[in-house]
């Protein structure tokens, strides 16, 4: 077997996708095909995620029928509810949700089918489950109820009435509604190829879900986002924020390459493994840490993060990624830092859903090959009468 191995499956091609095309060179990111920059704010995130699954952008009646759809999963099962309510309080937000997700497997009332259309109603209830238990889990621990039935007409605006229990300005919506596109699908990003993975052995969707949320918390994917603000509030001031970087660069030099892995050596937000200039999310969401920091008055944050960016500029060639600025928005739309990544995972699910159910149009078992490396076959060595 004549196959070179990479670390990391650095540019293997793993499979044929007609999703989401990346280019690294250019810092261009396109949903079948049209770029993300443009999709943003001009097609609403339940329109992107209808072309996501369905490979067309709706026309205006599909769009509102699949808007339906959605607003009519709403709702949190109320075991979802109990699980919530039981969990320690120091429970990470992700955490509950991936324990959540797991759960309603088990009440879903499709659980058991694993049929295109019973996988197409999943997926739809799935859309609304990850934000539903999100905005619970965070107002179960700040010791406030769920929010029943919220209004919101666009998927955005829904999300902020479960956490904050109030209408948001259109505005805030629409800012959601561009954050959760620029996050709906990422190609083979290691929680969706977790995703696909799960579902090729024939898994349910819920499954894939729960491996995708587990994937995503580390703090090389989606985890940063939450470094990147609390990086951001530990600066604190503007005028810190060089010798910030220029120490933990700095830092790096006296460590082993193991040691230079931690996070704690790195600067979040920055290096990436397929980009080579700072991509087009990270570009449109810079523009947009600027104006809500500006409309919201947090622009101290935003000031801290122009800084590190400058100093990142010009110290490495590590492009800014999109967890860097998203993590501005977030901390002007009153997120925190530990509700950073399930937030990434509110956008995120809709591209999960595209591959679980592209993979599963045309599935083969992923089941790849290791370079074994460790001991030639050898004799079990004699054991005496007594270890026995
Ligand atoms: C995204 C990331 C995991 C890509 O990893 P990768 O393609 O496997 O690249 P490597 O981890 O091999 O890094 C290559 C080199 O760049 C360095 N590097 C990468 N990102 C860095 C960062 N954010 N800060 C400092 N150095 C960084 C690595 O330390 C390594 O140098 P070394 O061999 O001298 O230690 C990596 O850039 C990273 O950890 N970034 C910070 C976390 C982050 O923002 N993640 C979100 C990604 S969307």
């Amino acid at each position: 077997m004549e196959t070179a191995w990479k670390a990391g499956l650095e540019d293997v091609i793993a499979a044929r996708s007609a999703i989401c095309q990346v280019n690294g060179e250019a810092g261009r990111l396109y949903y079948r095909g049209y770029e993300v920059g443009e999709l943003a704010g001009a097609v609403s995130f339940e329109e992107v995620t209808a072309l996501l699954w369905f490979g067309e952008l709706p026309g205006p009646a599909e769009a509102a029928a699949f808007a339906a759809r959605l607003r009519a999963a709403r709702g949190l099962p109320a075991p979802v509810r109990t699980l919530l309510e039981t969990l320690p309080r120091d429970t990470h937000p992700l955490d509950a949700l991936r324990t959540a997700v797991s759960l309603a497997a088990a009440h879903d009332p499709d659980a058991g089918a694993n049929d295109p259309a019973a996988n197409l109603r999943k997926a739809v209830r799935l859309m609304t489950l990850v934000p539903e238990t999100v905005a619970a889990s965070r107002r179960i621990r700040a010791g406030r109820a769920p929010v029943e039935a919220p209004g919101g007409d666009s998927h955005g605006a829904y999300v902020l009435e479960l956490c904050e229990g109030r209408t948001p300005s259109p505005e805030t919506a629409r800012i959601l509604d561009v954050v959760l596109t620029l996050h709906a699908d990422h190609e083979f990003n290691a929680s969706t190829f977790a995703a696909r993975v799960a579902v090729a052995t024939l898994a349910d969707l819920h499954a894939a879900v729960v491996a995708a949320i587990a994937t995503l918390k580390g703090p090389r994917q989606g985890g940063a986002n939450e470094d990147v603000l609390a990086m951001l509030l530990e600066i604190g001031d503007p005028a810190r924020a060089e010798a910030f970087v220029e120490r933990r660069l700095h830092a790096r030099a006296a460590l082993s390459k193991h040691e230079r892995g931690a996070p704690t050596a790195r600067v979040p937000g920055f290096g990436h493994r397929v980009y080579r200039v700072d991509d087009a999310r990270a570009r449109v969401l810079r523009a947009m840490a600027k104006s809500t920091a500006a409309a919201t008055g947090r622009t101290r944050l935003f000031e801290v993060a122009e800084r590190v960016y400058d100093a990142m500029r010009a110290r490495t060639t590590l492009p800014v990624n999109v967890d860097f600025f998203s993590a501005v928005v977030y901390d002007a739309l009153g997120i925190p830092p530990d509700l950073c990544t399930s937030i990434f995972a509110v956008g995120r699910v809709a591209g999960w859903c595209a591959h679980a159910l592209e993979q599963l149009a045309d599935n083969r078992l992923i089941r790849p090959r290791a370079e074994y490396v460790g001991p030639a076959p050898r004799p079990l060595p004699a054991r005496s009468e007594g270890r026995r």
